[in-house]
């Protein structure tokens, strides 16, 4: 087995200089399509080529760095794209860690080792866009007719990288195995002070968009007795959501409603109309299934209680996927030789690009300890050691491969 030996300050360096695109404060403000994606994806495919990685961008912007030569190799990497307030390395260490591994391998005659950023992995048209359109679980005409919280299309968006994209295609028959480094985004890690999670599998997803309409009116005039209030409707229905689901659910399922928008949101008003959105994640399938039910049953029961016109759409669907376990192993093992006594396996509770991948190849995930567990916000960071020792495991993975 041929070493990989990874260059940290080049790591670092590069993981600092992504953070500069979209900064805010320590964090990033990089939702897909942005500007700052935009500009950051052209440098990713800057650093591929002086790495000697040919950069493509395929027809959604997901951005590939292919090293020499033809055969099947290993692809790496996560996304670069942000949450509307993200931090700095979500996505955005896997993607660098897949680069400096790629690189170094380049430079020490490892194997080929091919590095990607998925667009759209947080969602803005739907959940891991990119990767999902790229495995084949939808088609791009379906998914082009996504639109975002403003109503722009996928189709639109992508346009604006129409000088960037659709080069030339790169299918997943390409790559032999995915291999995803990424941070935890959850306390685990941290609180155990290990360094590494070896990923077993990745829990699903399910997200629809509720609207309770009832009767927009005077705040000062109407009786409590006669009103026809959505945030009314919002707040008895979630209270009641947590009730009804405490009997269905183990301590890792969670449930969220992440968006709320009132009409017309004005303080001497009731409310006639909610959208909202519904989240819910769990490791079975079964449980997603039955966590729906009781869901819309929850939803047409206040909507019934209180006068309120129901509509609801799903959004977002994935499956729980497994990590294969060979490709496991192999973390594992590098785990045992970087950190030694200091890792263990665990399932991820964040969805990540390597579910949709998973059903196109052997796929496996890595994570490093996220401090105090916190993600998907400015304060999302992880010690500089940490993120080198996890590049050290994934370039030993590698290399093993
Ligand atoms: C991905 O960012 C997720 O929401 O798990
Ligand atoms: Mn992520
Ligand atoms: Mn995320």
């Amino acid at each position: 087995m041929t070493e990989i030996e990874i260059r940290p300050e080049r790591l670092l360096g590069d993981l600092e200089t992504l953070r500069g695109f979209g900064q805010c404060g320590s964090g990033v403000v990089r939702p897909a399509y942005s500007q700052a994606d935009i500009e950051a994806r052209r440098w990713l495919a800057g650093r591929m080529e002086a790495a000697g990685l040919r950069p493509v961008f395929d027809t959604v912007g997901n951005l590939f760095g292919l090293p020499p030569g033809e055969g099947p190799c290993l692809l790496m990497g996560s996304h670069s794209d942000s949450q509307p307030e993200g931090g700095w390395l979500d996505g955005a260490y896997g993607v660098i860690a897949a680069l400096e591994t790629a690189r170094a391998s380049l430079e020490c005659g490892g194997p080929p080792i091919a590095a990607v950023s998925f667009q759209d992995e947080e969602g803005r048209f739907s959940t891991l866009t990119g990767s999902r359109i790229w495995s084949g679980l939808i088609s791009l005409a379906d998914a082009d007719a996504l639109t975002d919280d403003e109503g722009i299309t996928l189709a639109e968006a992508r346009a604006s990288m129409r000088d960037l994209a659709g080069a030339e295609p790169v299918g997943p028959e390409r790559f032999s195995a995915f291999i995803e480094a990424h941070i935890e985004q959850g306390p685990v890690l941290d609180e155990a002070g290990e360094k590494i999670g070896v990923v077993e599998n990745i829990v699903g997803i399910r997200s629809e968009r509720f609207r309770f309409t009832g009767q927009q009116n005077h705040a000062g005039t109407t009786p409590m007795h006669l009103r026809r209030d959505a945030f009314q409707g919002l707040a008895s229905f979630a209270t009641e959501l947590n009730r009804r689901l405490a009997g269905a659910v183990t301590p890792a399922t969670v449930w969220t409603i992440g968006q709320a928008a009132l009409h017309p949101n004005a303080g001497s008003i009731v409310p006639g109309r909610v959208d909202f959105t519904v989240q819910w994640r769990d490791a079975e399938t079964e449980r997603l299934d039955r966590m729906e039910a009781i869901i819309h049953a929850t939803a047409d029961a206040v909507a019934a209680e209180r006068g309120l016109a129901l509509e609801r759409s799903a959004y977002a669907t994935i499956d729980p996927a497994p990590c294969d376990p060979d490709l496991a192993a192999r973390i594992e093992s590098a785990a045992k030789s970087v950190v030694p006594g200091s890792w263990r396996r665990m399932p991820s509770g964040a969805l990540h690009d390597a579910a949709n991948v998973a059903h196109r190849m052997p796929a496996a995930m890595l994570f490093v300890p996220s401090k105090r567990g916190i993600s998907h916000s400015f304060e999302e960071d992880t010690s500089r050691e940490d993120l080198v020792l996890g590049a050290r495991v994934l370039a030993r993975a590698a290399a093993s491969l």
